[in-house]
Parts: C-alpha cells; structure tokens; sequence
C-alpha cells in the first residue's frame, strides 16, 4: 500500500498496529487461555467415532462444548475449531484477506465483499475493519450465511457432497444474534455491513449487490461453493479477488476446479496456506 499525501507516518503506523490487533484477537493468537472445541470429523466418521459423536450431541443439547487444551501451532494455521475466537482461520489466512482488501482498495477496483460461510463472523469483521482503518465509507461487506449451519447433502445433485454430515454439527449453526453481537463487541457493526440470510442457492443469486473486488468462500461443501461461484462471479470486477478457505477439502475443490474450468479461467491459483488459495481476476 502506498501512503496517502494526508496520512502521517504515525497514523500509518497505529493504523498497522490496529489491523495486527484486530487479528490476534480475532484469531485468539498468543491467547493461552483460548481452547479448541472437540467436533466431529465428518469427513472420517468411523465406527469409533460415533459414540463419541452421540455424547458430544447429548451434551450440546444441553449447552455444554467439549473442549481440548489448545495446540498453539494449529491454532497458528487455523487448523482447528477455536472454543471463542471470532474466526476460525488463523492469521496467515488473516494476513492474505488484509493484503487483497489493502490491494483493491490502493489499485481502485471497484466493488463490495462478501463472505459466504461466515460462522461467528470473524473475516467479515476484519473486513469490515480494514475499511475502517482505511477511512473506506463507500464499501459493502455483505455477511451470507444461513445462520443455521450447513445443509444437509443434496445428493441428486451434487454426487460430490455424498457423505458430508456438516449438517449434523450444530457447532457450526452460529445465530445471527450472535454474530452481530460479534461485530458490535469490535465496533464495527453499521450500515456498511449487510446480511444475507438464508440458503446461499436462496439468497445469492437476488442479493442487491453491484459489485464485488473481494470475495470468500467458506462454505465448504460443493454445494455451497458452486452455488457461491454461481451466483457471484459474473461480479467481480477485474482486479478482484477470489479467495477460496476450504480447497483443501474435496469436495469444495472439485466445485473450485470444475467452475474454472467451465469458465476457462486461466489465471494461476495461489497458495495462502495447507487449506486456503486465491486467485486474481484479469485487469
Ligand atoms: C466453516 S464455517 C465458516 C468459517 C468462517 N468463515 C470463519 O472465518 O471462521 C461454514 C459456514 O458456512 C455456512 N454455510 C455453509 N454452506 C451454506 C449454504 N449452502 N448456505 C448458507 N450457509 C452455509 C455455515 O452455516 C457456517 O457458518
């Protein structure tokens, strides 16, 4: 980023000092009192696992989370499931969202974010926050989500999603109370933050958005990210930015790698992390 005339180096320099926050916090990095919450591994649900997974649901139906000590190094690479972070991702994947944010905003691409699969909302709030720092009043961050978790596989439709049972792990249903609140706690809830409830094959393809220069997909499942690809795409302004959490999951890359194929889009995938990649839209 190159400084504005009007911003003083000691502005520039409380305002990276504000953004790394935001992050640690967001992140709960170097926060040893955070843990991880123990969840299921849909994707290696074996006969072992059900027991644990019926205790874990008896449990949670009557508020309680299991919750392990923390492994720091997973936590660094947001590999695992926080007990109170406001994101899952860890900061690498924090550190890559600032620099496309940083990067649209400095190159002029014009366009909102949006984030569908937002959980407990901690992305959005980061974006949400770099406009701030940047004093960016004209930009949307639109928060998609159902609110309710995953959807349960639709398996005539999309073979992929065959055995997910994201569905079933009511960890991943946050509120849009809560998520809200999330935003209010870090101040950063107004006008410039707009919902999108409901099923991302619902909402999206109606969103009153214009366009967009940065979008996340967390979605993980192919549904969701097919659907996301889908319906926002056509959006992107040149310049922007595609960014992908879940590629590491296979089916989230098969939807990744069919749509670009579909669409000849020959513009190389980059690696943010062991799950995440991005791409950039042609200027
Ligand atoms: C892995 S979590 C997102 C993590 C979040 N981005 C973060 O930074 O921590 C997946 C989220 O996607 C939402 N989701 C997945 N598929 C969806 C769909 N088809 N429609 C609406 N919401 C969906 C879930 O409700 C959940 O909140």
């Amino acid at each position: 980023m190159t400084t504005p005339a009007n911003v003083t180096p000691e502005i520039d320099a409380v305002r990276v000092q504000y953004l790394q926050l935001l992050k640690r916090i967001l992140t709960r990095t170097d926060f040893p009192t955070s843990h991880s919450l123990v969840h299921l591994r849909p994707w290696r649900l074996a006969p072992r696992h059900l027991v644990f997974s019926m205790m874990q649901r008896y449990l949670l139906s009557r508020g309680y989370y299991l919750v392990v000590k923390r492994n720091d190094a997973l936590r660094a690479k947001g590999d695992d499931w926080p007990s109170d972070a406001e994101t899952m991702a860890g900061m690498a994947r924090l550190d890559s969202l600032q620099s496309c944010v940083e990067t649209v905003i400095a190159d002029g691409v014009p366009g909102d974010f949006i984030e569908t699969g937002v959980w407990r909302g901690g992305a959005s709030i980061f974006m949400r926050g770099v406009l701030s720092a940047y004093g960016v009043t004209d930009r949307t961050v639109w928060v998609a989500d159902s609110f309710e978790g995953l959807p349960a596989p639709d398996v005539e439709k999309y073979s992929a999603d065959a055995g997910a049972r994201f569905h079933k792990d009511k960890q991943l249903a946050v509120s849009l109370d809560d998520v809200k609140s999330n935003f209010a706690r870090y101040q950063l809830l107004d006008d410039q933050v707009r919902f999108l409830v409901g099923w991302f094959k619902d909402t999206l393809p109606i969103a009153p958005i214009e366009t967009l220069a940065v979008m996340r997909l967390d979605g993980d499942m192919y549904e969701s990210t097919i659907d996301a690809l889908g319906a926002l795409y056509d959006k992107l302004s040149p310049g922007g930015f595609v960014i992908v959490d879940d590629y590491s999951i296979a089916s989230c890359r098969e939807a990744v790698d069919e749509f670009r194929l579909s669409r000849s889009i020959t513009e190389p995938l980059e690696t943010i992390d062991r799950n995440a990649v991005l791409w950039r839209l042609s200027s």
